[in-house]
């Protein structure tokens, strides 16, 4: 096994080849100065990528990661298939070896955009799952927002979580009393920690107004002077928690926490939070100031899930 990452997450994927006790090599990836990507397989890391069964660890979020996943895909491929020479007469083609390409994906992009809503739309999650699909043996992604739109495609597919790993981070640092899901979407997860830590839980019922307004359906919720916090699989703008947060607060809560997957915090969202939350905590699916759980683990376990299947 041999793990391999580009320019968005190298810091799970060495990680993850510390867990899965093999060798990470990082990937060429940068840009030419009109923001077009040039991407590479070393030398160096051509007998290894032909040597062992690969996963390249990358996000599809920016856009850019998108086209950054699928050429650094499409590089491990030429170099299995053996198609080594140059156009400078460097490198002899030799015979193609068998599959064993994987891809881990900490954070998928487009993950909500996981129905046509509206005719006439793009079903974005599932266009970019094909798209991806095309070009390894299987996918194992951490948290995606709503499983099913990858499901049949056609390379295997396991789905991993880290919230395993965020219930033991609050059990040990925050110590709730109480878990609350912000919406119907989050109930499985946010249940999960509950579970997992053994504490109460609740959902709220959410309306999405539009991108920054969200509504709650006013709940009675048992947390007068507890410690809670509300588990969700990605903050943007933050608009979610800070509802939440108020609803709870208005119900006597002590001290409100937020937990995610993904912390895209989107325009200034961290800022805003501070004024609703007594803390943040996100996995380090995407880079952000909050990122205190390691999502390596849970996507080793997906890993494992995928060649087992
Ligand atoms: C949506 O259903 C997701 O699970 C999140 O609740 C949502 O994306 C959070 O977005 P925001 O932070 O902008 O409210």
């Amino acid at each position: 096994m041999l793990v391999v990452s580009g320019s968005s997450c190298k810091h799970i994927a060495e990680d993850m080849a510390k867990i899965l006790n093999c060798e990470h090599h990082s990937l060429e990836a940068r840009r030419f100065p009109d923001s077009e990507g040039y991407f590479r397989v070393p030398e160096a890391s051509i007998e290894e990528i032909r040597s062992n069964p690969v996963i390249l660890v990358s996000n599809t979020f920016p856009d850019s990661c998108i086209v950054e996943t699928l050429l650094l895909l499409e590089a491990i491929i030429d170099v299995r298939k053996g198609n080594l020479a140059d156009i400078r007469g460097k490198g002899i083609d030799c015979e193609a070896i068998g599959p064993g390409i994987y891809l881990a994906i900490p954070y998928f992009g487009y993950s909500r955009q996981d129905k046509r809503f509206n005719q006439g739309e793009a079903v974005s999650a599932r266009a970019i799952g094909m798209l991806l699909s095309s070009k390894c043996d299987g996918i194992t992604v951490l948290d995606l927002h709503a499983p099913e739109v990858l499901e049949n495609l056609p390379v295997k597919v396991s789905f991993a979580s880290s919230m395993r790993e965020i219930a033991t981070y609050l059990e040990s640092e925050i110590k709730p009393d109480f878990i609350l899901s912000p919406d119907k979407g989050a109930i499985e997860r946010a249940s999960f920690v509950a579970e997992t830590i053994g504490c109460k839980f609740s959902y709220l019922e959410k309306t999405r107004i539009d991108a920054h307004t969200i509504v709650h359906k006013a709940k009675d919720l048992d947390v007068n002077g507890a410690i809670v916090t509300i588990v969700d699989d990605m903050i943007s703008t933050g608009g979610t928690i800070c509802r939440a947060s108020e609803a709870l607060r208005e119900q006597g809560a002590k001290a409100v926490f937020a937990a995610c997957s993904h912390g895209l915090f989107t325009g200034g969202a961290i800022s805003k939070l501070d004024q609703f939350v007594d803390g943040i905590i996100a996995s380090d699916s995407l880079k952000n100031p909050r990122s205190v759980v390691s999502s390596a683990s849970a996507l080793c376990r997906g890993i494992n899930k995928l060649i087992e299947k």
